[in-house]
């Protein structure tokens, strides 16, 4: 695998694009997570999808607590995508989940939003927020309806997902802090999942020697040192297919078509 970083405006977050140049397979050793947590927010009800993911209620679990002033919210339409989005979690003041218990070490952080009209009365054009992990702001001012407008798969349709990876130290809680933008606009979210990855498979090797440090666009030689966060922009897979969570080598990662992306390089 090549990786790819370009640095965007936020500063500690640098976008990241994953080539894998061959097929996934099943000799490829599959990595198996200290932490796994797959939240379903704002429900008591646990479930499982076919990718792979168990869905854990957030109101009837030890493993995490959420702040006050936020509540349980109901989709007022179905998503013809199975997940965690008949119900959100929602508010229009600030509330973070605090999530307990995590292992030192970097993780995936993904979060999964259904733009669509929440019970009662929450419309989504009203969803503009931002997201705070930790000392990381993930998204600024996002408006949700104008990101599910502009995406241009209609299979997703109205379906955002974002990926990030974060790397956490010993004995830290890890908070993540939802904060509406303005006085009449809210912030929800529908699910939270926390994967741990191998130590050094994004972030670089501080033993390892200038030439296996990932390279910069433009071709410096650029280390990605673990107090950075980073952004998954495109994860292309260079077979012809693209390759669900379900055969992911232990992480639910998926890898797309590289031919079915725009390369903006
Ligand atoms: C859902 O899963 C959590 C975490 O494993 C568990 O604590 C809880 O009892 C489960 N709830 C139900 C209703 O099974
Ligand atoms: C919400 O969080 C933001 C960013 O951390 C902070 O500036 C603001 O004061 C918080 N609002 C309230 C009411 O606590
Ligand atoms: C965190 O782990 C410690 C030690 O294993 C345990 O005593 C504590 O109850 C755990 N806390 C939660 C919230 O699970
Ligand atoms: C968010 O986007 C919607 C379009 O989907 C727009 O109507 C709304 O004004 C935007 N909100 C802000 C605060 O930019
Ligand atoms: C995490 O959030 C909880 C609840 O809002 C708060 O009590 C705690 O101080 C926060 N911890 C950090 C490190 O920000």
């Amino acid at each position: 695998m090549e990786t790819t970083t370009k640095p965007i405006a936020l500063g500690t977050i640098l976008l990241l694009l994953l080539l894998s140049f061959s097929h996934l397979s099943k000799a490829d050793v599959i990595f198996d997570p200290s932490d796994l947590l797959t939240i379903n927010c704002g429900s008591s009800t646990n479930f499982s999808t076919p990718e792979g993911r168990n869905w854990i209620g957030d109101t009837n679990t030890k493993l995490l607590a959420v702040s006050r002033g936020s509540f349980l919210a109901t989709a007022l339409t179905k998503s013809i995508i199975q997940g965690p989005y008949d119900s959100a979690r929602l508010s229009c003041s600030n509330f973070t989940y605090s999530i307990f218990n995590l292992t030192a070490g970097p993780k995936f952080l993904r979060l999964f939003f259904f733009s669509t009209s929440y019970y009662n009365n929450f419309h989504p054009s009203k969803a503009v927020f931002s997201v705070k992990a930790g000392p990381y702001t993930l998204l600024q001012r996002f408006n949700a309806s104008l990101d599910a407008d502009s995406g241009n798969d209609p299979a997703r349709s109205n379906i955002l997902f974002r990926e990030y990876c974060i790397n956490l130290q010993e004995g830290q809680n890890l908070n993540i802090t939802f904060i509406p933008s303005s006085t009449g606009s809210y912030a929800f979210i529908n699910g939270i999942e926390i994967v741990s990855m191998p130590s050094y498979l994004y972030y670089t090797d501080p033993n390892v020697d200038i030439d296996g440090k990932p390279k910069l666009v433009g071709g410096n030689t650029y280390p990605i040192e673990n107090h950075l966060a980073l952004e998954t922009k495109y994860r292309l897979s260079l077979a012809d297919r693209n390759i669900p969570e379900a055969e992911d080598t232990g992480m639910l990662r998926t890898w797309d078509v590289h031919n079915q992306v725009f390369f903006p390089f």
